[in-house]
């Protein structure tokens, strides 16, 4: 299904002839839209999403870039705000992500809820409702820049994230259209044309959000995660406003959560190893090696240094290095 270009809406196909196009990562076209870059199929669910999605003030919408440790991130959320109702050690056999894949309890709004249908009834989830998105902030639906609601960023090192990327798009590709080159999907990627990208002015647009609206915005680099997962995580909560009780603390709470989370329990779960997301992707593929600078194993010191001229460039003034 991820692939189908067909089932799109009137509006949609009304739209398609203005706007620019490019072949994309997976075998579809990618279109500019808003300034962004999206297939067909999604579109449908961006612009569906953007005109019917209410955002409640106890909202948690959690935002990447593709390939920037969305899976990771879902779990992770899902796990802290549903702590008190699966924690202990009778429950943790019955806690959800030991038998579901994180996207399957963290629905992305464009790419799932709003694709499969155009007007979701999710008035009725319980608060706090926690959702997905690739959107970038300018193109958020309005009322989520309006409400209290609260968005999680989390970006990750370009080169990282373009191989990742690289190695996930071959495997949802048809096997009749071969692989794309590393060559090629790089110079994509440097040219901004990937999912939701330019990569760069997504991360500089939740940058600036989150500098102007710190209480709104919580930006979140993948490799601070990584390196400091402890602290993060009690920065996540606290800026969640459900900040770990002293209890918690003493109890090893945090702690539980991350080994629950983490990247060799989730991918070695017989979920994961096995099942599909309904869209069609295999769950694995969404769990390649999980590791801060993979990239040097992929790309030489000339292409490397080619990216990092893009990102200065990009990024000259913001003060953010990626
Ligand atoms: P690699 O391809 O570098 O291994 P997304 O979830 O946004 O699609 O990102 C996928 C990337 O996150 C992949 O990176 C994947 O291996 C990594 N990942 C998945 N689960 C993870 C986890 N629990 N901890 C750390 N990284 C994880």
């Amino acid at each position: 299904k991820y692939l189908q270009d067909d089932d799109v809406s009137q509006e949609c196909r009304d739209l398609l002839p203005s706007l620019s196009s490019e072949q994309g990562w997976v075998g579809t076209t990618l279109h500019l839209y808003q300034g962004f870059w999206v297939g067909p199929r999604h579109l449908k669910g961006v612009l569906a999403c953007q005109r019917h999605f209410r955002a409640q003030d106890t909202d948690v919408l959690l935002v990447t870039t593709p390939k920037s440790g969305t899976t990771w991130l879902k779990a992770i959320l899902f796990a802290l705000l549903n702590r008190t109702k699966y924690s202990g050690s009778g429950s943790q056999g019955q806690h959800p992500l030991l038998n579901h894949n994180p996207h399957d309890l963290v629905p992305f709004l464009e790419l799932k809820l709003y694709v499969e249908q155009d007007t979701p009834d999710l008035a009725s989830l319980p608060p706090p409702r926690l959702f997905a998105t690739h959107l970038p902030y300018q193109s958020l639906p309005q009322p989520v820049r309006d409400s209290k609601c609260k968005l999680v960023y989390l970006c990750r090192n370009p080169k990282d994230t373009c191989v990742s990327l690289w190695h996930f798009t071959n495997k949802l590709r048809p096997k009749e259209r071969g692989e794309n080159s590393l060559q090629e999907s790089l110079d994509r990627f440097c040219r901004g044309v990937s999912l939701f990208g330019p990569y760069w002015d997504h991360v500089l647009g939740y940058h600036k959000a989150s500098s102007e609206t710190p209480e709104k915005v919580l930006f979140l680099k993948y490799e601070d995660m990584k390196e400091d997962p402890y602290a993060n995580l009690r920065r996540l909560a606290g800026f969640l406003e459900c900040p770990f009780s002293q209890e918690e603390l003493r109890e090893g709470m945090v702690d539980e959560i991350l080994r629950l989370c983490s990247f060799d329990n989730l991918s070695g779960l017989e979920v994961n190893k096995s099942g599909k997301l309904a869209s069609g992707e295999e769950n694995k593929a969404f769990f390649r090696r999980g590791e801060v600078g993979d990239w040097v194993n992929y790309l030489s010191v000339d292409i490397a240094e080619k990216i990092d001229r893009v990102g200065e460039k990009k990024l000259h003034g913001s003060g953010l290095k990626l």
